[in-house]
């Protein structure tokens, strides 16, 4: 059995996931490069599963450190995390976002047909679909109509990955739709850790929780949900890796194909919910204001998981209570 090449791998979803595959017994290889994370992550995920991996630190536009990758380690799959995901930042840097997101996985593609590795597992986005034409969002809803560079950056190396295949049935890829991964690890060791202020829910609730943030703003009452704040489907991050073992089974069970899946939980909290579960869970009061909408929000979005369900048997098992406790747990650990 070969290794798994995890890009991104010291990231937030990539650390989790790190920890799942080593527990399930597999060999990995981790190339990152900090630009969002940092090296003790890596220390950490040793330390969680008492595993040791090897680690390159670099950049996928180089191809020359993937070139050292490919040659000095049997790689039977890329599972690829490596990118910029910040909503608003990609409005202000369109060609950063573009470069990190888009031209990186044309180099990884490249080597991995040069050393004919055929199998991928793509971390994309529920961002993809735009404003959904329908609730809950299935995967063979009209995707496109993106509305930042970070989501059209996923919606292009999508169109990338089904054009490969096109030219080349041989390869075996799994896109995976991701919606709002929340929470960490249980031993608060790994979890979400943004540079400056948190731009995503959970981490500023979070922050406000350890005082070091006055107040959330709610951003807008007004929409039309059961309390008027945006209501979104948040699925605990350890659940989310998981997904990717199953995705990497299927693959390997397949042998070739190109699939597509929804990884959500199915149900959709709004942000006032939120508040309060998080509340509830850590015994903490979180002061919030009402404030305007943010540009670019949608009233809902939430998954249907019935196709994981069934081709993956991917279900979610961690509960809203358990998001929240991992979260502040992470936070106030760190
Ligand atoms: N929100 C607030 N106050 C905040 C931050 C967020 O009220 O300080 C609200 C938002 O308006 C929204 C909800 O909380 O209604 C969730 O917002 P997030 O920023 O946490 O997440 P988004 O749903 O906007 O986007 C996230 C990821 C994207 C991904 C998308 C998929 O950031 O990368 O989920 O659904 F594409």
């Amino acid at each position: 059995m070969g290794k798994i090449l995890v890009t991104g791998g010291a990231g937030y979803i990539g650390t989790h996931t790190s920890v799942e595959l080593l527990n399930a017994g597999k060999d990995i290889v981790v190339l990152d490069n900090f630009s969002n994370s940092n090296p003790q992550a890596l220390e950490n995920v040793k330390k969680i599963t008492g595993k040791d991996f090897k680690f390159y630190e670099g950049n996928m536009i180089d191809k020359n450190i993937l070139e050292k990758i490919f040659s000095e380690n049997e790689i039977d799959a890329v599972i690829d995390f490596a990118a910029y995901k910040a909503v608003g930042e990609s409005v202000q840097k369109p060609v950063e976002y573009y470069t990190n997101n888009v031209s990186t996985v044309l180099v990884l593609l490249d080597e991995m047909k040069k050393h004919n590795v055929k199998t991928l597992v793509f971390s994309s986005s529920a961002t993809v679909y735009g404003d959904p034409e329908v609730i809950p969002i299935t995967e063979e809803c009209k995707v496109g109509g993106t509305t930042n560079p970070y989501g059209t950056s996923k919606l292009m190396v999508e169109q990338i990955l089904q054009d490969l295949y096109k030219s080349d049935n041989d390869w075996n890829i799994a896109i995976l739709r991701y919606f709002n991964p929340v929470g960490a690890h249980e031993s608060g060791l790994i979890g979400e850790d943004p540079k400056g202020v948190p731009a995503n829910l959970m981490p500023y609730i979070s922050k406000v929780a350890a005082g070091k943030l006055k107040e959330l703003s709610v951003f807008g009452n007004d929409y039309d949900t059961k309390d008027g704040t945006g209501v979104r489907d948040y699925i605990h991050v350890v659940d989310l890796a998981v997904g990717h073992l199953k995705a990497l089974e299927k693959l390997n069970a397949d042998k070739r194909g190109m699939h597509i899946y929804n990884l959500g939980t199915g149900t959709g909290y709004s942000v006032l919910d939120m508040v309060k579960a998080f509340e509830t869970a850590n015994n903490i009061k979180i002061p919030y204001k009402i404030a305007p909408r943010r540009p670019g929000d949608i009233a809902t979005c939430y998954s249907d998981p019935k196709k994981a369900k069934e081709e993956l048997g991917f279900e979610t098992k961690k509960s809203l209570e358990d998001m929240c406790r991992d979260s502040w747990n992470f936070e106030s650990n760190h």
